[in-house]
């Protein structure tokens, strides 16, 4: 069975996909980077669902409407902030592909895109969050026949050449 990843650089707000994830913070109220980005395509109704959902802990995710993106649903997760690698920091943004995924798979969804979780502004470094990323995503898909496709949204050289590299190893 193919793998059914892919990587595309592109901004997550376009793609139409059943859900795109986004790289939250604990409180859901928006920031920068691709959460500025997907607050400001969906407008103001996704804050307002937002604030209903009381904030959401490192490494665990929680799912909304997509408002005007084409993507049917937002599934906010919040990774974890780089702080040396000693804090458990991999075991958290593990657990950020984990839980989105398994809201996916509660929700039925069929195509899911994360952008490059916590390699913004939370400065996790890239090619090991994008290890994760991959390794977690590929073991959940070889149980999991559900799904179609997971496309991991890259923007920049160095995230975008990290994912085409990791998933060659998936060829
Ligand atoms: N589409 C896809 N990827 C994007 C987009 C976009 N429109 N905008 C930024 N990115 C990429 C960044 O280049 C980075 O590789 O998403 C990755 C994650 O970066 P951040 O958005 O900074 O997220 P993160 O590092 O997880 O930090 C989260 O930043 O925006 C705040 O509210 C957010 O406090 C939270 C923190």
């Amino acid at each position: 069975m193919p793998h059914r990843m892919t990587a595309q650089e592109t901004d997550i707000t376009t793609l139409a996909v059943d859900a795109i994830v986004n790289a939250a913070n604990e409180s859901l109220l928006g920031g920068g980077g691709v959460d500025g980005a997907i607050h400001r395509a969906a407008g103001p109704d996704l804050l307002a669902e937002c604030r209903t959902l009381n904030g959401c802990p490192t490494g665990q995710a929680k799912m909304t409407a997509g408002y005007a993106p084409p993507a049917l649903h937002v599934i906010h997760t919040v990774g974890p902030i780089w702080n040396g690698g000693g804090a458990g920091e991999d075991e958290l943004l593990r657990g950020c592909y984990v839980n989105s995924m398994a809201l996916a798979a509660e929700a039925g969804l069929k195509t899911i895109a994360f952008p490059a979780i916590s390699t913004g502004v939370y400065r996790f470094p890239v090619p090991r969050a994008t290890a994760i990323a991959v390794e977690t995503v590929a073991g959940i898909l070889r149980g999991n026949a559900a799904f179609n496709q997971v496309t991991f949204c890259t923007f920049g050289d160095e995230v975008t050449t990290a994912y085409a590299t990791a998933l060659d190893a998936y060829r």
